[in-house]
């Protein structure tokens, strides 16, 4: 039988990712990160990098899956939020394949796939922390729509870290490199001396919500007064913004009396952040659910389970009309309406 798989594509930031999924299991799952040596992430650079990439991720995904074109029912493919150099490279693609295939394409909420391919992780209804670079919100599923509960008042965390580790000269991505240098310290001293590397830094919490400016701001002085080790800056950091994170997802498991709590995103690869939100989780009798970090990252896996699970649900656009689809650049997670559940 041919035509059973759906293929997703992912471009909203740095990462170019084709996955495959049938009957909700993924098949393949490949991308192309864009990366930086020192500056931080340039749109119009990372959309050119999307379009040298996707033939060579499209051919990987098809070889990993074992699968032909003529296999592929359906394109699903990230509308937004994102960049929109990076988002058009995505949708130019999306309709090139479902003209030459002559399938449907299913447009659909990059966040809202970061949520739901956490159902293969067992998660039923949760609360999902997601902390990745562009977004930082707390979401869950409440009278038919994805709420979001609490999120960050001005940069999402992973731009936060990301800047300052830029600041402090190393590339894109950041956060990789300071949790290296938080790490460090842990190697290197006893637990209960730990407290002595921490540094006091503004923890901004309002309800639900975070803000991470006035902290960059204040590492960024830190730093250059030249008083602190930058393995100490690191570490305090990640203890500050994280125990803000945590917070506000215990509030919101509070507030909604969900029992689950769900990672997404490229900062909750963060071992800490993951230790951390599990201590949480245990003190109040609730479940922590954490993605493989190949979901957790931004990933074309993910954008084909939420479009396989769209398309059973009949939301999709007929490759004849695919000239009406745009690019939703800063869609909001509480404006779709959720029509699959
Ligand atoms: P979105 O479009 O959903 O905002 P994104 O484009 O930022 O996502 P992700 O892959 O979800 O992409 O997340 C990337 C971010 O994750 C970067 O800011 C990167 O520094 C951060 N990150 C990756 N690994 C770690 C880690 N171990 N610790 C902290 N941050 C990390
Ligand atoms: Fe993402």
């Amino acid at each position: 039988m041919s035509k059973q798989y759906i293929l997703g594509i992912e471009s909203t930031a740095h990462t170019l990712g084709i996955g495959i999924v049938k009957e909700g299991s993924i098949i393949a799952n490949t991308k192309d990160s864009y990366v930086t040596e020192k500056g931080g992430i340039i749109p119009v650079e990372a959309a050119r990098h999307h379009a040298k990439a996707k033939e060579d991720v499209y051919k990987r995904a098809l070889e990993e899956a074992g699968i032909k074109e003529g296999d592929i029912k359906a394109i699903a493919f990230s509308q937004g939020p994102g960049l929109d150099p990076c988002l058009l490279e995505g949708l130019g693609f999306a309709k090139e394949l479902a003209k030459k295939l002559n399938v449907p394409i299913v447009p659909l909420n990059h966040c809202i796939a970061h949520l739901e391919v956490g159902r293969l992780t067992g998660a039923k209804d949760p609360v999902m922390l997601y902390a990745s670079g562009a977004n930082t919100q707390i979401i869950a599923y409440a009278a038919g729509k994805y709420r979001i509960f609490g999120e960050t008042l001005d940069i999402g965390v992973g731009n936060f870290i990301d800047t300052f580790a830029r600041y402090a000269g190393m590339g894109f991505p950041g956060g990789p490199r300071i949790a290296e240098l938080a790490d460090k310290i842990k190697g290197e001293v006893d637990k209960e001396k730990l407290g002595s590397h921490y540094i006091e830094l503004p923890y901004s919490i309002k309800g639900m919500d975070v803000a991470f400016s006035g902290l960059l701001t204040n590492l960024k002085q830190k730093l250059e007064s030249n008083k602190y080790r930058i393995e100490d800056l690191a570490f305090s950091l990640q203890e500050t913004a994280f125990a803000m994170l945590v917070e506000a997802a215990e509030r919101a498991l509070a507030h909604t009396g969900k029992n689950e709590l769900l990672l997404g995103g490229g900062v909750a690869c963060n071992k800490r952040l993951q230790e951390m939100c599990r201590i949480m989780c245990n003190e109040r009798g609730a479940k922590l659910f954490v993605p493989e970090p190949e979901l957790l990252q931004d990933n074309g896996a993910m954008i084909a389970f939420l479009g396989e699970i769209m398309l059973n649900a009949r939301i999709k656009i007929d490759s004849a009309n695919t000239g009406k689809i745009d690019i939703k650049p800063r869609e909001r997670t509480d404006e779709v309406e959720v029509k699959w559940k």
